[in-house]
């Protein structure tokens, strides 16, 4: 089957770009303390959870219980939350899954440590934690190392908790273009986990595990680094926000479209914000020979409008676009096609679709 054959909007990947991908990380991380486990938000493919352990990944990263559900039933016998996880039945869920492989999950809350200690003693299971440290995202995680000791103290003593070290990510830093800001963002971050450590161990508590970090951080957390754990996600597919990036990663993930309705200001393709995640930059365009279309987009719904491109195709002519943010779009699909050529090589169930409970 061709990828052209397929209905549209259709999510499609290089899979030898994808290949490459996953070989420039290994290349990155070669040797190095830091050891990858990659984010399952930016996927959601139990398949390729599966392919990157096989090919090194320690375990896998995860936001939310129902993915780890996915990936544990899927067999992947590692998983992170890298997220709190409060309500009650969400706790019995993961002491029940915790029993089953390693689970850790992160916490920055006394009582909420409380109640998922209680659940496991309950069911017999060890959850392993993850203590946050918050390092400028203003979201999950202790503000200061004061705070931060004394909810790590709480962990290590109650039973059936397993305290492993620190979750310390700066998303922030990711996406910054220039490769010194980068590089000093990353940097500044390192040196207040690496300050948190050595008040850790000062106190007894030996952080054995250090997570966090991203696809835009790789090559600097890999040149020396407090952290041991690399959560880096997109780079396997990576977008038109990763796009600006001097990194080794290629786009490997795009959205086959249609050229619906063909005007001479304007042309209109089959894919709105339905299809393709809108929550960072514009997608871009590609022809079918792969060449940019330039033009001004507008996404509704339904429709990908496209103004002053020059491009005039015919009623039924393809475009392969590449989505603005690859991990808000994976999750608009119930499968991705792996390609080679114009060929359909595999499909894949996007198994943990819509899972964001
Ligand atoms: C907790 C966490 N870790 C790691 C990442 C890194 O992802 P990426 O490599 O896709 O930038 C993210 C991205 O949002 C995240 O939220």
């Amino acid at each position: 089957m061709k990828i052209f054959d397929l209905p549209t909007p259709a999510l499609i990947a290089d899979a030898d770009l994808i290949a490459e991908n996953m070989l420039h990380m290994e290349e990155i991380l070669r040797g190095k303390p830091i050891r990858l486990r990659p984010h399952y938000k930016s996927h959601k493919c139990a398949a390729l959870a599966n392919r990157q352990i096989a090919s090194g990944a320690i375990g896998m990263t995860c936001a939310k219980l129902s993915e780890a559900e996915d990936l544990i039933f899927s067999g992947v016998g590692d998983v992170l939350i890298a997220n709190q996880v409060a309500e009650p039945a969400k706790i019995c869920r993961l002491a029940l899954l915790a029993g089953m492989c390693r689970l850790t999950v992160c916490i920055d809350d006394i009582e909420n440590a409380k109640a998922l200690s209680r659940a496991a003693a309950y069911v017999g299971s060890t959850i392993h934690c993850l203590v946050e440290y918050d390092i400028g995202m203003n979201r999950c995680g202790l503000r200061t190392a004061e705070e931060y000791l004394e909810t790590a103290r709480a962990v290590t003593r109650l039973p059936n908790l397993r305290y492993d070290g620190i979750q310390a990510y700066a998303g922030y830093a990711s996406h910054m273009v220039s490769w010194e800001e980068r590089v000093e963002a990353t940097r500044g971050n390192e040196r207040k986990v690496a300050a948190l450590a050595d008040a850790l161990r000062a106190s007894g508590m030996e952080p054995a595990v250090v997570s966090g970090g991203s696809t835009g951080t790789a090559e600097i957390k890999a040149g020396g680094s407090v952290y041991t754990e690399l959560q880096a996600g997109s780079y396997l597919f990576m977008d038109s926000t990763y796009r600006h990036l001097d990194i080794p990663f290629r786009n490997s993930l795009f959205v086959l479209a249609t050229a619906v309705s063909c005007h001479q200001d304007a042309v209109i393709l089959d894919v709105g914000v339905k299809g393709l995640g809108a929550d960072q930059e514009d997608p871009i365009l590609l022809d079918r020979a792969g060449e940019r279309i330039p033009g001004r987009i507008e996404l509704n719904e339904e429709h990908l409008k496209l103004f002053d491109s020059g491009w005039h195709p015919s009623v039924g002519e393809k475009a392969f676009v590449i989505p603005g943010h690859c991990c808000s779009t994976v999750n608009l699909y119930d499968w991705l096609y792996l390609y080679r050529g114009d060929a359909v090589a595999e499909r894949i169930p996007v198994t943990a679709r819509g899972k964001s409970q």
